[in-house]
């Protein structure tokens, strides 16, 4: 839904972002909306990832200019717990796996940490297991996995279902899915992308990281943005990413070109181009 007129939730303005000193993400622009589904795409190693994991805190990368801010707050401020706290959620391009720590504990102990910090009463291990096995059925899971190490000898494509479970559980603002489809088969690609439908609301945003159509015909994007080094080079709604499948990415060579000398001429830092 293009909601104009709703809440603003993300704002990124020109965010710069390096590892190890050297620059991977040079100047993101995106505002989000409350209700509104956005797809980010582009090649291998645009930066997609990267954007994900500057905004969910990870410690890897620094922050080297620009900003974000969630519902009006400075977000790079926060620590990540605190982000995902506040509402923030990141689903995993490769989910982590954690040997001795029951996937059941984990998602209660996050969902309580989310709870009250909206003000709500945690739970007790007996109500908590009514709620996730509510919400299973979104994911439509076996409670068997609920008993296990978290993602520790999961399939790629149970991995992805339990970060949905998670997402399930955290109803966050802001979701974030990186890859979510990647290593699905089509029954499970059809379950997730029920269960992201589900859970999108006009209180929430999603923002939805992608290579292929086929899930964009499953969850409808309302914005489709094509990332290439580093930024985002083009925005547009869900046509564009119709065009992608049609045309691939060989027009971002040239606009990338377009974009360096336009840099020259204006004396603005030229793009770097590949
Ligand atoms: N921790 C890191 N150390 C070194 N290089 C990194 C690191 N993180 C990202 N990069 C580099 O930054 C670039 C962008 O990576 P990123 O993972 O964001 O790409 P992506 O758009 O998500 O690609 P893909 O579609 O393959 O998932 C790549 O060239 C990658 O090698
Ligand atoms: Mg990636």
């Amino acid at each position: 839904m293009i909601c104009p007129d709703a809440p603003v939730l993300l704002e990124i303005r020109d965010l710069q972002a390096a590892v190890d000193d050297q620059p991977i993400l040079k100047g993101v622009n995106l505002t989000i909306r409350a209700g509104e589904i956005h797809a980010v795409m582009g090649r291998n190693g645009s930066g997609k990832s990267t954007l994900s994991k500057v905004l969910a805190g990870h410690p890897a990368y620094t922050v080297t200019g620009g900003s974000v801010h969630y519902r009006g707050n400075d977000l790079l401020d926060l620590a990540p717990e605190q982000r995902a706290r506040i509402g923030l959620f990141l689903g995993f391009q490769y989910p982590v796996e954690i040997p001795g720590v029951s996937n059941l504990e984990f998602l209660r102990v996050a969902t309580n940490a989310r709870r009250s910090e909206g003000g709500l009463e945690e739970l007790d291990t007996f109500a908590f297991e009514d709620l996730v096995r509510e919400r299973l059925e979104v994911v439509k899971m076996d409670p068997a996995f609920l008993e296990r190490s978290v993602n520790e000898g999961f399939s790629g494509g149970e991995k992805k279902r339990n970060e949905i479970l998670q997402m399930a559980l955290l109803e966050p603002l802001v979701a974030i899915l990186d890859e979510t489809d990647s290593g699905l088969d089509i029954d499970a690609l059809r379950i997730v992308a029920g269960g992201v439908n589900q859970l999108a609301s006009p209180e929430n945003a999603t923002l939805l990281i992608t290579h292929y159509q086929r899930l964009l015909d499953l969850i409808t994007p309302d914005y489709v943005h094509v990332m290439a080094a580093g930024r985002i080079l083009r925005s547009g709604g869900r046509e564009l990413a119709l065009e992608l499948e049609r045309t691939g990415y060989d027009w971002v060579d040239q606009e990338l070109e377009r974009f360096a000398a336009e840099g020259q001429q204006t004396g603005r830092a030229p793009l770097e181009v590949g």
